[in-house]
């Protein structure tokens, strides 16, 4: 049974850990929960020993056990280090090397992965020092997983909601099953969708809410990859590990797309890319008559068929309104994909601005396969798993 140390930190959030201890014990792990002292605050040990059956820390000299040194035993028995809601002033002592208190004090001891769910104000999370520190402890391998954006207390808004419990699971997880078999390749995400100009303020788009390129990204990046993402504009938050090039429109999407190729060995359009764009977008602002107006539309090129011509595994994505796999069976053929992940768009709870996705993979061999309903993230490392091999 994995182990896991949870670490709570003072925010607003702490209540949120109770959960999540429950979900990791359900999900089959043994946690033992830290506290830090501002977290006491909000939550108590009692609440964790309850849930949990263990012990919980908070001082650095807590010996549940006298003569073990807790901070040394727990880091060696621990297979993850979770800090679920990550504040501000810990994250920027454990970049600094800083042990002042037990869950500090662990980190230091601790040689395993860690991973990080911040939540705090959106000021905090911005101030320079904070995103210093998180760019540092992620260059050192820590796993990021970045905080939403939405209303926060005190009547603000802003990036700094605690990640959703489904994804700090399901990337716990990941983390305690990484497979390493995208270790040493370079993948290349197209993600989002495209704008496409009408005039100057208005422009031809969709829906796409970028979370699955993301998620991809998050996923390729835990087996192992290093990953580039040509990110059209939306609200997603990619890992800050990926690099990641901003795109508008199709035309941008599929330059940024070739002049990367030379340097990936998978790619996977994700992209919602729009099918055609207005071929003569209007300086200015059309202005409002009477009179019916039409646009004239040109085709955008077909970005995955071009990455597919190089002869590299290209995954594509078949965003279809039903079940029927014909489609995206045909788009196999056309496009020259080694293979299409289908995604039945019609179904509310899955594909476009949901959390979560279920594909069905069809390969150019005509092997398919189901994944489960799950997380995009989940569904994600399901994908790259199949078509790594
Ligand atoms: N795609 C692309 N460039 C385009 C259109 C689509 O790279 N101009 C990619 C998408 O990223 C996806 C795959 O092709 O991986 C299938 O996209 P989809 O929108 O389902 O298919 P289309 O080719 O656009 O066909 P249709 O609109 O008729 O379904």
């Amino acid at each position: 049974m994995p182990k896991i140390v949870l670490g709570v930190c003072g925010s607003i959030a702490a209540y949120r850990a109770a959960d999540l201890a429950r979900d990791l014990m359900r999900a089959g792990c043994e946690v033992r929960v830290c506290l830090t002292d501002s977290a006491q605050k909000f939550v108590t040990p009692i609440l964790f020993e309850t849930l949990t059956g263990n012990p919980c820390l908070i001082d650095t000299f807590d010996e549940p056990e006298r003569g073990r040194m807790a901070h040394l035993d727990w880091a060696r028995q621990a297979d993850l280090l979770l800090i679920a809601p990550a504040s501000a002033n810990t994250i920027n002592k454990l970049a600094n090397g800083i042990g002042e208190d037990m869950l500090t004090t662990i980190a230091l001891a601790f040689e395993g992965p860690m991973m990080l769910a911040p939540a705090m104000n959106p000021a905090m999370y911005q101030h320079p020092e904070t995103q210093a520190s998180l760019n540092n402890l992620v260059e050192h391998g820590a796993t990021l997983i970045e905080p939403t954006e939405g209303d926060v207390v005190a009547g603000e808004s802003g990036q700094g909601k605690l990640a959703g419990n489904a994804e700090i699971v399901g990337t716990a997880l990941a983390l305690l099953n990484r497979s390493n078999l995208l270790a040493g390749k370079r993948v290349l995400i197209t993600s989002g969708p495209t704008q496409e100009p009408i005039d100057s303020v208005r422009f031809l788009s969709n829906r796409s809410s970028g979370k699955m390129g993301s998620a991809l990204a998050q996923a390729a990046l835990l087996m192992g990859a290093e990953v580039k993402v040509i990110a059209g504009p939306s609200m997603a938050i990619y890992p800050r590990n990926a690099h990641v090039i901003e795109v508008r429109t199709a035309e941008e999407m599929h330059k940024a797309a070739l002049a990367e190729l030379s340097s990936c060995d998978l790619a996977i359009g994700a992209a919602a890319v729009a099918d055609y764009r207005p071929s003569n977008p209007q300086e200015g602002k059309i202005r409002r008559s009477d009179d019916a107006i039409s646009l004239d539309l040109v085709p955008n090129p077909d970005i995955i068929a071009e990455l597919a011509k190089s002869g590299k595994r290209t995954v594509g994505f078949a965003a279809e309104p039903s079940t029927d796999l014909t489609v995206a069976i045909a788009k196999i053929q056309r496009k020259g994909l080694y293979a299409i992940a289908h995604n039945d768009v019609s179904n509310r709870g899955i594909g476009f601005e949901s959390d979560k996705n279920q594909i069905t993979l069809i390969r150019a061999d005509g092997v398919q396969e189901t994944s489960p309903l799950a997380s995009k993230l989940l569904v994600a490392l399901w994908l790259l798993e199949r078509i790594a091999e």
